[in-house]
């Protein structure tokens, strides 16, 4: 019977059933339509799809066509009826007459319904990778001389169509939990990292800044961050955006001087395929991917007058146009911009826009210069050595009297930056638990680039360089003399000496 030619109705029939699924990124809508095309191609008058649900433990009805059919709630058990028993052993059944059949369990009425008319029913597996995930079953009117093994070739085919639906669903479905788990993972580490708790001082000027944080935050206002280099502005734009309702979307930034004018305005706004010669494909621009979330535009002061105005025209109609395209789409975005220019001067000079200067700072947050801050030079300080010691590592606890004294006079021009750096190098090069002065860059070394250090005699500089390593040393030994010599390498006859010299009081470590 398998000698004989193909029946082209049945190649049409899969044709169309393995474009349903092909086309199709959605399982569990195509499947009814391939019960469809069995029906009205094929003759049958019932299908019924059943996938194995490996989480319950049983079959779950997927797809089932005929009047009377279950609904796609319906569960069998693994090994129940013929169904049941096709997953259960892997291997198709043909039951030329229903009639004859005890196992037959008429689920979907078919036979109740035909007036007890002789049925065929031809139940096969579905299989993915070698691995049977379901069944597909249906009915056929009988008719004595239907060549079952051709059927049931047939039926087998478009099951293994369907089982290679499953294995892209399933696989699709793994990579999108995976992304999804790494996704939420990323945003949590996210949310941490930009805390507002992380940012760091407790001076005056820095709590005036938590409070207009805690004030913008809530709102979908534009907000304008203002400071020198290295002041932490890209810090509170994040703190912004994860303290903002808008935390679970996207946080978005910008350079707006790192990117050529050509090419900034493909990136804020995106591009149709041929709006210009290499624009082979869309392009969603930065604004789009922005969507529910927070824009961050860095360095605003560098646009250009051209984007200028087209960003103002943005800020005005919330709504973009793609390069290359008429249609306009709306876009819900809280715009926070950041500049470390002298934006007035540069209205004045009539370098940048006066309305967008309006329009984007509506709301203004200045990050004062370090050296206006000095009482936060510690705090900083401490929380750096504390992240770059776990960086890299090592134990470094603490930063001497000595190095705090050079740190708290230094001027900071390139403020927290520059101080972060500073840390961080001396993590890297120093040798015991506590960072000195040595281990500072010399350019904070010399008194002439601070101007505030006062000029030592090498006997005084000596004295104090001999009172810290004591000071330190009883620290860790926690005021105990012995110890503290041994950390030293020396006597404890000269720690008793160092400690009468300076007036130091060991009992305060304890
Ligand atoms: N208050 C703070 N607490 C903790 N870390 C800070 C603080 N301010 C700044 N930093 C750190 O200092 C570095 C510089 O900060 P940031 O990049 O936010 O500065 P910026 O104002 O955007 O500078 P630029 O104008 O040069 O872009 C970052 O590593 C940031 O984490
Ligand atoms: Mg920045």
């Amino acid at each position: 019977m398998s000698s004989r030619a193909p029946d082209p109705q049945h190649l049409s029939d899969l044709l169309e059933i393995s474009q349903t699924l092909g086309t199709s990124l959605n399982l569990r809508a195509a499947l009814p339509r391939v019960l469809a095309v069995l029906e009205e191609n094929h003759g049958a008058l019932s299908g019924i799809i059943v996938l194995k649900d490996d989480e319950a433990g049983d079959l779950a009805v997927e797809a089932a066509s005929g009047a009377g059919a279950p609904t796609t709630r319906t569960r069998y058990r693994i090994g129940e009826g013929i169904t049941g028993r096709v997953v259960q052993s892997g291997r198709p059944v043909v039951v030329p007459r229903v009639s004859r059949e005890p196992l037959f369990l008429d689920r979907t009425k078919v036979f109740q319904r035909s007036g007890r008319n002789e049925l065929s029913y031809i139940c096969v597996p579905i299989k993915a990778e070698r691995r049977t995930v379901g069944a597909l079953g249906a009915a056929l009117p009988y008719s004595r001389d239907r060549g079952y093994e051709q059927e049931m070739q047939f039926f087998g085919v478009v099951a293994s169509i369907i089982g290679q639906a499953v294995r892209v669903h399933h696989l699709v479905e793994a990579e999108r939990k995976r992304l999804l788990d790494e996704n939420r993972m990323l945003r949590r580490e996210l949310t941490e990292r930009y805390d507002i708790r992380n940012i760091v001082g407790g001076s005056r000027a820095m709590q005036q800044v938590y409070e207009q944080v805690a004030q913008a935050a809530p709102s979908s206002t534009t907000v304008l961050l203002r400071g020198e280099s290295g002041t932490g502005k890209e810090l509170v734009a994040h703190a912004l955006h994860y303290s903002s309702p808008r935390a679970k979307k996207p946080f978005v930034k910008v350079s707006c001087a790192a990117l050529p004018e050509t090419l900034i305005e493909s990136e804020l706004f995106g591009y149709e395929p041929g709006a210009f010669t290499d624009a082979r494909s869309q392009k969603k621009g930065r604004f789009e991917l922005a969507h529910r979330g927070t824009l961050f535009l860095d360095e605003v002061g560098e646009l250009s007058p051209a984007i200028q105005i087209k960003l103002l025209r943005v800020l005005q109609e919330k709504e973009i146009e793609r390069l290359g395209s008429v249609d306009s789409i709306e876009i819900d975005v809280r715009v926070v911009a950041a500049t470390n220019k002298d934006l007035e001067e540069a209205v004045r000079r009539g370098t940048f826009r006066e309305d967008l200067y309006y329009r984007l700072n509506v709301f203004g947050i200045y990050l004062p210069p370090l050296r206006e801050r000095k009482t936060d030079i510690p705090l900083l300080a401490d929380h750096f050595v504390e992240k770059y010691a776990a960086d890299q590592g090592k134990d470094v606890r603490r930063i001497a009297t000595s190095a705090i004294d050079l740190l708290m006079s230094y001027h900071w021009p390139g403020n927290v930056r520059e101080l972060e750096n500073c840390i961080e190098r001396a993590v890297l090069v120093c040798e015991g638990g506590a960072i000195h002065a040595h281990h500072l860059p010399p350019s904070l070394q010399t008194a002439e680039v601070s101007g505030t250090l006062p000029r030592q005699s090498l006997k005084d500089a000596l004295a104090a360089h001999e009172r810290d390593l004591v000071l330190d040393a009883l620290k860790s030994a926690r005021g105990n003399r012995a110890r503290a010599a041994r950390l030293l390498h020396t006597t404890e006859r000269i720690i008793g000496y160092a400690v009468r010299k300076h007036g130091i009081d060991p009992s305060r470590f304890r």
